[in-house]
């Protein structure tokens, strides 16, 4: 892995991408939620009839025209995902009081439904568990029989496959094992309830957009990235914001094509004087992963890592872990001209996996 690309677009994912047929692999995105109320603005600037649906208590229909603008992204998304690639959609259900009458609006369900229709599989999804601190979450008048509502503090991941299969040449077979995850992240990754996300709003580079922008913590991104593409792909989130997705795809060596209406945002998430100490943060986050492999090959209840990693020279659980790699950030730089941020990538040195593995010893000594 020597070399990736990150394009980031203005443009109305409503409206025809910007990608030509079959050029992805892998969609994360995560659209703005119909029905929550900081969305209202933006979806009423596409279809102006949705402002006056809701101020008449016409939230259902409001809510379908909402989707309606949705499912034009995710029709277009059938043609640009090449056969066996994978479209992800993390989003959240809408509770919303309307002219006194309170309800559910099931962003999932309403979502799981276009894409079944637009001919993708359909595939077991995941919940991931938010942060929440808020003393008064319940809503509702109390103790009384009846009289509260169930409070949402989990999100979805809905994940989809395009039919056909993808086809592997002998150096891509060989990439496809550089990609492999550990046993102990197939694990959790692959499970339909996440709970350990929370807490891992990490600090970042832009951390006050995105606290006013909807993003979704790193994890998030990250894990999809590696369950579902391999080194070199191209990732696509038609609606970054922040710019999430691409930073995880920047950690993993995917290529990725960010698109988001607000350019404002675009260009703050994209800037590289705020990217400064970025490099580290990603890097940071392999070797973290290097660092807690280690500390479970430790671990004395965790018996049988029998297998040895050819490349990192560490003891793994399978076969299939033997050829797994990560390629550290060498430089992150931009072509202002091309809307493009490009990262180089090097070798892990000696030095550094020696560093991980004795750290990762004392850690565990220490517990
Ligand atoms: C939930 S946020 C995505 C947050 C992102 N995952 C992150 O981590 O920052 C939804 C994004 O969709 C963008 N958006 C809304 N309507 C859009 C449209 N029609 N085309 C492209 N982007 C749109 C908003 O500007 C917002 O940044």
């Amino acid at each position: 892995m020597k070399k990736t690309n990150h394009s980031y677009l203005e443009a109305d994912s409503f409206g025809p991408l910007p990608c030509e047929e079959e050029s992805v692999h892998l969609v994360v995105t995560s659209p703005p939620y119909p029905m929550v109320e900081m969305w209202d603005q933006i979806y009423s600037s596409f279809d102006d009839e949705i402002d006056g649906l809701i101020q008449n208590g016409r939230g259902a229909e409001a809510f379908e025209r909402m989707h309606c603008l949705l499912d034009q992204c995710w029709q277009q998304l059938y043609t640009i995902i090449k056969p066996g690639g994978f479209a992800c959609i993390n989003v959240g259900d809408a509770t919303r009081n309307i002219q006194n009458h309170f309800q559910l609006f099931s962003n999932h369900s309403r979502i799981v439904s276009a894409f079944s229709k637009l001919g993708f599989d359909v595939l077991p999804s995941v919940i991931w568990r938010k942060p929440t601190n808020a003393p008064n979450k319940f809503m509702g008048s109390g103790m009384l029989p009846g009289g509260a509502y169930v409070t949402l503090e989990h999100e979805h991941i809905l994940i989809f496959r395009k039919r056909g299969k993808r086809l592997h040449s002998p150096q891509e077979k060989m990439i496809r094992s550089n990609s492999a995850v550990f046993w102990e992240e197939r694990n959790i990754w692959f499970s339909d309830l996440w709970t350990d996300v929370i807490g891992t709003r990490q600090k970042m580079h832009i951390d006050s957009l995105r606290k006013r922008s909807g993003a979704f913590p790193i994890e998030i991104p990250y894990r999809l990235i590696l369950m579902y593409s391999q080194y070199g792909d191209v990732v696509l989130d038609p609606f970054s914001g922040t710019g999430t997705t691409a930073l995880a795809a920047m950690t993993f060596g995917r290529n990725s094509i960010n698109i988001d209406a607000d350019q404002n945002l675009l260009n703050a998430s994209f800037k590289i004087p705020t990217m400064h100490g970025l490099k580290s943060d990603l890097n940071q986050i392999n070797i973290n992963r290097l660092r807690k492999h280690m500390e479970n090959v430790n671990d004395k209840n965790m018996l049988f890592f029998r297998y040895k990693n050819e490349l990192l020279k560490m003891p793994v659980k399978t076969n299939q872990e033997k050829q797994l790699t990560i390629y550290p950030i060498k430089s992150i730089s931009k072509n202002e001209a091309e809307h493009e941020v490009i990262v180089n990538y090097r070798k892990l040195k000696k030095e550094e996996l020696a560093e991980i593995i004795s750290k990762s010893l004392e850690i565990t000594m220490n517990t």
